[in-house]
């Protein structure tokens, strides 16, 4: 039994193997119905509670199909409708909710607290996303890329706008699966120092170069995310927009990457500010098999975090 908080603090190995897990699960279940159960069966009694203290499309509905394909049982909370969102410690949610579920995956604000769910759960915690991280959404991505492109190791991937919570876990996927990661973006929107020592200290530096033009030169993964965060004050709109528009991955820029490069964006989008939707519905585009891979790719998780 163990908690997926991060891809830093997974062990290497167990990633790669929820990697090829996951792809042969998707395997096993082409051509099949999406409501229909896999013939492997390995949540079969367990119960699973999918809170979220912020909006959700994708992690919500792959969670709850995936866990129900493989067995399991699902709750979806809002942390607002729960005494959570009332003052009840998070330690004693944690305590509580381990009495009636196998597995709890929560997607929140602040990192602290998921790490304080972890801490007083006597149940494995996933994270679905806090202002710091987003996982998941990178083993998704690790796994889109290989199934089109073959190993990332060794790959120039490219993040081009805001370095935020989605970047930070590709920064530390960049020091796990070894491959080369370049930021462009305005110096105000750096990432984290802390994401980028992760990287560097595994042998994998990651190069911010703030002229988009070279940064895309040679890329084999152009990858971008919302220009404003869920976390992120609506006031910083305006500014952003004008700090980024240099970074909007357009036709122009991934003239400068690979010819068979491919494009990313863990969705939602906002079309033609950070990508334009002739990026976005082109030839480089895999955005859709992205989304699907959250399915297979958390699947994958689950199973990894409760040994079954
Ligand atoms: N990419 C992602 O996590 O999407 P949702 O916010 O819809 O879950
Ligand atoms: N960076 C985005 C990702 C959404 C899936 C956010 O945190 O809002």
């Amino acid at each position: 039994m163990q908690s997926f908080l991060d891809i830093h603090t997974t062990d290497a190995a167990d990633l790669r193997q929820m990697i090829d897990g996951a792809r042969a699960m998707k395997d096993a279940r082409a051509g099949q119905p999406k409501g229909a159960p896999d013939a492997e069966q390995p949540l079969a009694n367990r119960m699973v509670a999918l809170i979220f203290e912020k909006p959700s499309t994708r992690t919500r509905i792959s969670f709850d199909v995936g866990i129900r394909q493989m067995g399991g049982q699902t709750m979806v909370l809002s942390g607002a409708d729960m005494q959570l969102g009332h003052g009840e410690t998070i330690a004693d949610t944690a305590r509580v909710l381990s009495r009636y579920v196998d597995l709890i995956m929560i997607r929140t604000f602040e990192e602290q607290t998921l790490l304080e769910m972890a801490e007083y759960a006597d149940v494995p915690v996933i994270n679905g996303l806090t202002n710091r991280t987003h996982p998941c959404q990178i083993m998704a991505d690790v796994m889109t890329y290989e199934e089109h492109r073959g190993p990332i190791a060794g790959k120039k991937v490219v993040w081009s706008g805001d370095g935020n919570n989605v970047f930070a876990s590709f920064a530390h996927a960049a020091g796990q699966f070894g491959f080369d990661l370049t930021f462009t973006g305005p110096e105000t929107l750096d990432p984290e120092k802390v994401w980028l020592d992760h990287a560097a200290e595994k042998g994998h530096p990651i190069t911010i170069d703030r002229n988009p033009e070279r940064a895309f030169a040679g890329a084999d993964l152009v990858v971008t995310d919302t220009w404003v965060s869920m976390h992120d004050p609506q006031s910083a709109r305006e500014r952003r927009h004008n700090q980024l528009r240099a970074y909007q991955v357009n036709e122009r820029l991934m003239a400068h990457a690979k010819p068979d490069a491919l494009f990313m964006h863990c969705l939602p989008a906002h079309r033609d500010d950070e990508a334009t939707s002739e990026v976005m519905d082109g030839p480089h585009s895999v955005i859709f098999d992205e989304a699907e891979n959250r399915l297979h790719a958390q699947k994958a998780i689950v199973r990894w975090c409760l040994g079954v």
